[in-house]
């Protein structure tokens, strides 16, 4: 069983390619003012969750809304693929300017999990190849992670160890 920590006013990066369960854990861990999903913010910009090409305006609410909980010490979770350093960077530049401890939560399930899930989904489908090229990225960024600042790194890497997380709230020791 993996147990995670959370401090209050922590920020939980979520890192894993589309359809590797990120918004699934989040509804299943935490409630919904806690979880800022790029979904939610692409939606409220073009009416459509999976319109990319809003991606920067998209981004733009949600760091802000980051901004505006990690100053208010409230619980954050990120959900967005988060694959890359550059998606990272400014999420942990948002923690560290309120001193907001930081956890990534990685769901490095094998790509063929991510790419039958995706196949499968109902809601919104992305071409395979993109989940191909976020698992390639995700895979590249698991050896830089330690680097990155994070209080804790949580690495899931099979379905079952995803089932047997547990959340726990901690007090603050910041
Ligand atoms: N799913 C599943 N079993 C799980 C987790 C997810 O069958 N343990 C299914 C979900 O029901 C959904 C699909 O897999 O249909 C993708 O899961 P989701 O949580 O939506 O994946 P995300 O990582 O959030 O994908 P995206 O980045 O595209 O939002
Ligand atoms: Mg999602």
């Amino acid at each position: 069983m993996t147990v995670l920590d959370l401090p209050l006013g922590a920020l939980v990066v979520l890192i894993g390619p589309s359809g590797s369960g990120k918004s699934t854990l989040a509804a299943r861990h935490f409630s919904t003012a806690e979880v800022l999903a790029s979904d939610d913010y692409r939606a409220a910009v073009s009416g459509d969750a999976g319109d990319q090409s809003v991606t920067g305006e998209a981004f733009g609410g949600l760091h802000a809304d980051l901004e505006r909980r990690m100053a208010a010490g409230e619980l954050t979770v990120i959900d967005a693929t988060n694959v890359q350093g550059w998606a990272r960077r400014p999420l942990m530049a948002a923690a560290a300017r309120h001193r907001r401890s930081t956890v990534a939560l990685v769901l490095a399930l094998p790509l063929e999990t991510s790419l039958a899930r995706n196949a499968a989904r109902t809601d919104r489908r992305v071409p395979p190849s993109a989940v191909r090229r976020q698992d390639r990225f995700l895979r590249a960024s698991l050896p830089n992670l330690g680097e990155e600042g994070y209080e804790a790194v949580v690495v899931l890497t099979d379905h079952d160890q995803v089932e047997s997380l547990e959340v726990r709230r901690i007090p603050d020791t910041t």
